[in-house]
Formats: structure tokens, sequence, C-alpha cells
């Protein structure tokens, strides 16, 4: 009968995931292993030799196989980590991506830097990954952070119970800004930061399987040029700014220029950027609520 140590799963794993064309093949067999042995990633090293039982090689022989077929890692597992936190993860939202980080990052900064409480929006907040980095990072934030999905706000629900969160960040759900109630909420906020999704119709025909076939589209889609949603967004958020707030959105790395001019052509915000992301790529629009935009 043969024997499979840990040593020797993880390089047939790994291997295995190299014909398959699977993302990142040596740490999606540590991540498969660490979930099915329930053991953290460096005792994967420690414990080497060790034997894995039957029933623990029956259900990885199942995820090896679904993950050969393209099926996110993060999905297979129900958690990855974001900005140091563990999240709790499943189909219902999007799996939140590196880039990301640098928007949640930019946002922590922006807040910091102010005095005061603070206030944050997370539009379309997903397994609320950047609202989660906001009110772990910020000492005195308040974060509403909405989403049209209630399955994904479910889970949003979960991560934010489990990091000790549920004082510091509301969930709301609705479509874009209409979950927020003028004159009942306090609408005014230091801070809008939104990863809304951004694909074309175009883009989306192309997306590799892991993503196309398995994440939720409408997470991904926004009509025709992919920027259907910054379009509501910035004709609403500077109603929805203190006169000194700010905008921050992920962009897609060629819509820089389109969404420079949505800005600029809105008349609601000044000093406006495109940052780029550690791979030069445009990824973060930044805008100030225009001085001239109604004082709020
Ligand atoms: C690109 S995902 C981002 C999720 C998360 N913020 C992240 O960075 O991983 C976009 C999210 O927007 C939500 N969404 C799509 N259209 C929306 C709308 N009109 N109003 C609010 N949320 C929306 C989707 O349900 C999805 O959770």
């Amino acid at each position: 009968m043969e024997v499979w140590t840990i040593k020797k799963l993880l390089e047939w794993v790994t291997g295995y995931f190299e014909q398959k064309g699977v993302d990142a093949p040596r740490l999606s067999a540590e991540l498969l292993l660490c979930h099915v042995l329930k053991l953290e990633r460096i005792q994967l090293y420690t414990l080497y030799d060790r034997l894995a039982e039957k029933p623990q090689l029956e259900t990885l022989r199942g995820l090896v196989k679904r993950a050969g077929e393209q099926e996110p890692i993060a999905y297979l597992v129900g958690r990855c980590e974001f900005y140091s936190l563990p999240l709790k993860i499943t189909p219902d939202c999007l799996i939140p991506r590196p880039e990301t980080e640098q928007l949640a990052e930019k946002a922590i900064l922006f807040l910091r830097g102010r005095p005061g409480p603070q206030r944050a929006l997370d539009l379309c907040t997903g397994s609320g990954c950047i609202a989660a980095a906001i009110a772990r990072s910020v000492k005195d934030v308040h974060v509403v952070a909405t989403d049209i999905s209630d399955k994904a706000l479910n889970v949003a629900a979960e991560n934010m119970e489990r990091l000790k969160l549920t004082e510091k960040v509301q969930l709301l759900c609705g479509d874009l800004f209409d979950p927020l109630i003028t004159g009942l909420d306090d609408t005014h906020f230091d801070l809008i930061a939104s990863n809304p999704p951004y694909v074309s119709d175009a883009e989306y025909e192309k997306l590799d399987k892991n993503v196309k076939d398995y994440e939720p589209a409408h997470a991904l889609r926004a009509g025709v040029d992919g920027l259907d949603v910054y379009r509501r967004i910035i004709a609403q958020a500077s109603d929805f700014l203190k006169s000194d707030g700010a905008l921050m959105m992920e962009i897609g790395y060629a819509q820089g220029p389109a969404v420079r001019q949505l800005l600029d052509e809105s008349g609601s915000f000044a000093e406006i950027k495109i940052e780029k992301d550690f791979a030069n790529n445009d990824r973060i629009a930044i805008a100030k609520k225009h001085p001239k935009a109604a004082a709020q």
C-alpha cells in the first residue's frame, strides 16, 4: 500500500497543479493540505514525515480534483487572508485580491491622518474586507458598508462577528447609497472607499475560467465599457462627503484615463489622482470633494 507523508503529498499535489495550470501551485497545495490536515502552514514543514490518514486522503483527493478544474482555492478552503485578517469566503462573494489591500492601505492612512472621530463608507463591500481592514486599523472610526447582495452581506456579517468588529461596522443591504436614509442616518462621511464591479462586457468573456465560472458575475460586470458603477458612484458621492472628504475607488488597469475624465467632468471633485499598483498598472482613483461642491 502507498504511504503518503506530508512531504510526499506536498510534492505530488504541487506537481499535479503545475500540470493543470493552477495558479501558484506550491502555495495552493500548501493551503489545501493545511485545510484538510487542520494544520498551520509552518507545520507542514515541521511535520514533514507525518502520515496522512485515509479519510484525509479521500477528502484531499476530491479537493485536488476540483482545484485542478480551476475552482478557486479560497472557495475550496472557505477562507483567505486580507490585510493580515483571516476572512471567511464563500462563492457568494468575490475573493479579495492583493491589489485591493492597496486601496485599504490608502484609506487607512487618509483616515489616520485626520483629527477626531472618522466616518467611512465602503460601497460594494462583498466579504467586508475593506471595511474590516479600516475598522481594525483606524482607532476612532465608524464604517458603514453596503452591498446589493444579501448573501455577500451574510458573509461580511460573519467576518465582522469573528473579528469582533460589529460595534465599528454597520452593514446595510441595497443599491450603492440607497440604504442610507438622509435625515435619519448620519450621511456625511470623511471617506468613501469602493472596489465596485468594473469588468466590461468584452473583458468578461475573456476572463480566466477560475474567475468567470466561479466568482459571482454581479460582483464583476459593469456594463459595456465597465464604467457603469463608477458613473453612478461619481454622480452621487459628493452629496455624502464632508467638505474635506475624499473618494477612493479601485479601478481596472486600463481605466485610469476614463475614470479621471468622469471625476473631472462631474465638477464635484478636485485633486484627482490615479495611482499605480505594484505591477505599475493604474489601480486606484483618488479625489477630494471640490471646495465648490455643495458644503455639508
Ligand atoms: C468587485 S466586488 C468587491 C467586493 C469587496 N469589496 C472586495 O474588494 O473584495 C463588488 C461587490 O459589489 C456588489 N455590488 C454590485 N452592484 C452593486 C450595487 N449596485 N450596489 C451595491 N453593491 C453592489 C457585489 O455584490 C460585490 O459584492
